[in-house]
């Protein structure tokens, strides 16, 4: 079937949903997600939203912490914009109904919490489920609209595109999309097509990231010929709960903001060796300590010890944390929690315009799937839910002025070709090929990297994909194989990357090219050939 519409926004975190919003004002809006409508990264997020609100704070100083922990690879326009446009959009999330956690010594102004490279205090929360409070009043807010359909348990499969005469790629028509439920394959023809599909978390064993986070976004776009930038650039997260039976619970930054202390096993500190915000230095320096640290002592974990801090505050801030911990046997008032570093955000994605185009016409992305130079080498903890907001407003304002002019396109799109394609019998193939990307992704191309380890993982890659792309023909596409081809994919863009960066710079960090390097002061490209 085909189905037509307007906006066809893939994803539904803060980034889909907020530019749904303002898109219904303008027309017909289909959203598509792959799970449940609330299932996304922004879900999980557990820190906030960094923005100048506090009068003592200045937009000088958020751009500054956001250039140092940049390493010299943010765009600097960029970051001043994103840094600027803040407070009306923190507004605007407040007008749709978000309930930021406010100042029990002034309910007039926000309890602002700190996070590593922030100099101050600036990061908007409620309490420590932000990103589920603003799903909340987002969806409400989507749900009053009558212009926003959503298709929940859909999957995207590729863009659809118009090429020219050459073959080259000249215009995005809108996507495949699989209706898991009925195992049907619909077309969506639309005006404009918006990636939103959050990060890429689950290329790596251990990640922060929920399990939709497989990258599709980016391995669409890459396919589609579109420009894929940085993507050497993942952030991992220095303290996710370590405990055999939790499944990578993340310990918010803001538990060291509000005076969390990081210790060794033995209950000796170590972070002054290595920063002078110690234990709130950017996360880089803090996942590189701590992967040190644990690599000297040979323990699986180091200790983030909150316990100076009284019960009722705790359990007051981070409710969740406290819980969750508790489930598992540890009462943060006493005792040090248990934390090691997993894979969190990729600073990478696809290449985008100050309005969030990509290289290809009528396709646009923002959110974490982007890569619109705020983050450089490394992101600015909390500045991710800001940058999201940022963009969808742009791609609206840049879209509302030739909207009229726009025509749904005519052009005939072929419904998907299944080709003799049959049931698969062996699906034990798509879990073999899962778990052996995820772990050579995690031992060869993790915090620390050199070029034996890349080359090794480059070799993997290149053989799992070969046999992904034989099986992917064959038997019908299901949604763990379009999972395990976007994976791969990005598996393989990350491993190119790293590669064809030889220095180390915020994130990247090879041991065999150890300093930063003027030449090297530029992103990293990649485009299909
Ligand atoms: C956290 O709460 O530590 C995560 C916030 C972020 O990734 O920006």
């Amino acid at each position: 079937m085909e189905f037509r519409t307007d906006f066809l926004i893939i994803g539904s975190g803060i980034a889909g949903l907020s530019l749904a919003i303002k898109a219904a004002g303008l027309g017909s809006v289909a959203i598509v997600t792959k799970k449940e409508k609330s299932e996304s990264n922004t879900n999980y997020a557990q820190g906030g939203i960094a923005a100048v609100t506090d009068k003592t704070d200045s937009f000088e100083e958020h751009i500054n912490d956001t250039l140092i922990c940049g390493g010299g690879l943010c765009h600097k326009d960029v970051v001043d914009f994103v840094v600027k446009e803040a407070p009306p959009r923190v507004k605007e999330l407040v007008e749709w109904g978000v309930e930021f956690t406010t100042s029990e010594d002034s309910p007039q102004s926000y309890d602002l919490g700190r996070e590593g490279g922030h100099s101050r205090r600036r990061v908007l929360h409620a309490k420590d489920l932000t990103g589920r409070e603003i799903e909340r009043a987002l969806h409400e807010k989507v749900a009053s609209l009558k212009n926003v359909t959503i298709y929940e348990n859909h999957i995207s499969i590729d863009l659809v595109l118009a090429n020219d005469a050459q073959g080259r790629t000249i215009n995005c028509l809108g996507a495949y999309v699989l209706d898991i439920d009925a195992d049907i394959i619909h077309t969506f023809r639309a005006k404009y097509t918006i990636l939103s599909t959050g990060g890429a978390g689950k290329v790596y064993l251990i990640t922060t990231n929920p399990d939709i986070a497989t990258g599709d976004g980016v391995a669409m776009a890459y396919r589609a010929g579109a420009q894929i930038a940085n993507m050497e650039f993942i952030q991992f997260h220095p303290t996710c709960l370590f405990h055999p039976a939790a499944k990578s619970f993340l310990i918010s930054e803001a538990v060291r903001g509000e005076g969390g202390i990081l210790k060794l096993k033995n209950g000796a500190t170590f972070m002054e060796k290595y920063h002078q915000m110690q234990s709130l230095a950017p996360r880089d320096v803090v996942a590189k300590a701590i992967d040190t640290e644990i690599k000297k002592s040979g323990d699986e974990y180091v200790l983030l010890d909150i316990t100076h801090r009284d019960r009722d505050f705790l359990q007051n801030r981070f409710p969740n944390i406290y819980e969750k911990c508790l489930e598992f046997g540890i009462d943060i008032a006493v005792d040090p929690i248990p934390v090691a570093p997993a894979a969190h955000y990729i600073c990478g994605g696809v290449a985008v315009d100050h309005f969030g185009k990509t290289s290809i016409d009528n396709l646009f992305a923002c959110g974490e799937v982007s890569c619109t130079g705020l983050h450089g080498a490394n992101r600015l903890a909390s500045n991710s839910l800001l940058e999201a907001l940022v963009y969808s407003h742009r791609i609206f304002i840049k879209i509302n002025k030739s909207f009229r002019q726009t025509e749904l396109s005519t052009i005939a799109i072929p419904p998907w070709d299944p080709g003799g394609a049959v049931e698969s019998d062996d699906s034990i193939v798509v879990t073999n090929n899962w778990d052996e990307i995820r772990r050579c992704m995690w031992n060869y191309v993790g915090i620390v990297r050199s070029n034996k380890r890349l080359e090794r993982a480059q070799r993997r890659i290149d053989l799992i994909q070969k046999e992904i792309n034989e099986y992917y023909w064959n038997y019908k596409v299901t949604k763990d194989l379009i999972e395990l081809r976007n994976i791969t994919t990005v598996a393989k863009l990350i491993v190119q990357s790293c590669l064809l960066r030889k220095e180390s710079r915020g994130l990247h960090h090879n041991i065999d090219y150890p300093e930063t390097l003027k030449e090297f002061e530029k992103d990293t490209i990649i485009e299909k050939v």
